[in-house]
């Protein structure tokens, strides 16, 4: 495997299974000299900036405090006080933002977006999220698999509960594919992903030893699992309208102890975050005054109990963000 420096973080069908091993283990090396103290300023001099057209608290956080501690300088951008797409196309900010950074983050809508910005810039591009992909969040989920299960995950199986077309259910089929972890989607048939997703993953799954089952059986998709993972049930950059028609066709793919009874007695429950699973945030306490849920994707029993590692995966998620940058700014032995 050679080195990652100057490479993007687009998507994770562009990383082979080596790559995205390295990065795990760079982001479990990085976790450990955080929590002991370990200064890692490696990237000192270095200047990063951050563009944001959706809104986010882990994946900013983490892009802010990975690149601190790893010495450099970040300018975060959000929606309304750039040029970016109102005044300056993608291709000319691209180029603008090359002369004055060593990495740009992206988090917006169309993969396309993200694609273009990282033709044209001459730093690696991580993707922050599109409406297509996660990719950071991956590194960190599996992070947590390993911290629960060892690092060989290989004949594990993780199930996506719900709206599993999304970017984190996408994003999840790679991985697991690439990794030799089981996959299963679960959801109702409108809400599965795309045929041309699941043929690739299930070839490369197949490369791996593991395997990929797209379901709408809850009893048969959740039986025996080690990990079971949902998201909200309408995501950033969908019409307000979908809720109803999404809370009718998801609302038998909720987590809920029922669910966690039918996987492995030591089976963990992952989130990306944030959640609905109370009535404590403007949008579920609307969504608890028309439809009368007070909890949605997961119920506030699973989220709260000892089963969940919800928190360790969102600390992760710094940690998984600050190995990408590295590996794709610098990429030398840490020891
Ligand atoms: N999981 C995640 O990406 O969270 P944010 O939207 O808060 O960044
Ligand atoms: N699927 C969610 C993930 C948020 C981290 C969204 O795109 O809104």
């Amino acid at each position: 495997m050679g080195s990652l420096k100057g490479r993007d973080f687009l998507k994770l069908l562009d990383f082979s299974s080596d790559e995205i091993r390295h990065l795990l283990d760079l982001s479990h090396q990085l976790k450990a000299m955080k929590h002991n103290g370990v200064p890692h300023k490696f990237l000192e001099g270095k200047n990063i900036v951050l563009l944001f057209e959706k809104t986010s608290t882990r994946t900013r956080c983490s892009f802010e405090v990975a690149g601190y501690d790893l010495g450099m300088g970040v300018t975060f951008l959000d929606p309304g006080s750039s040029q970016v797409s109102k005044k300056e196309s993608i291709a000319d900010t691209a180029r603008v933002l090359s002369r004055f950074y060593d990495g740009i983050e992206y988090r917006g809508f169309g993969q396309d977006i993200v694609e273009e910005l990282a033709h044209y810039a001459d730093c690696p591009v991580w993707n922050g999220l599109t409406n297509e992909w996660h990719p950071t969040q991956m590194i960190a989920d599996i992070m947590t698999m390993q911290e629960a299960f060892g690092q060989d995950l290989s004949g594990r199986t993780l199930v996506f509960m719900g709206d599993a077309r999304n970017n984190v259910a996408n994003s999840l089929m790679v991985v697991c594919a690439k990794l030799g972890v089981n996959f299963v989607a679960c959801g109702p048939a409108e809400n599965q992903p795309e045929g041309w997703l699941v043929e690739t993953c299930t070839a490369i799954a197949e490369q791996n030893g593991s395997t990929v089952l797209v379901t709408d059986d809850v009893e048969k998709g959740c039986a025996g699992a080690d990990a079971i993972y949902t998201d909200v049930w309408v995501s950033m950059g969908e019409p307000d309208e979908v809720w109803e028609q999404r809370i009718k066709s998801l609302s038998p793919y909720q987590v809920n102890t029922h669910v966690m009874q039918l996987a492995s007695p030591d089976a963990i429950f992952l989130h990306c975050l944030p959640s609905f699973h109370d009535t404590k945030t403007t949008i579920g306490a609307k969504i608890a005054e028309r439809f009368g849920l007070p909890e949605m994707e997961v119920t506030d029993e699973v989220f709260e109990s000892a089963q969940s590692r919800v928190f360790d995966e969102a600390e992760n998620r710094m940690h998984a963000i600050k190995a990408i940058m590295y590996a794709t700014l610098l990429d030398e032995p840490l020891n």
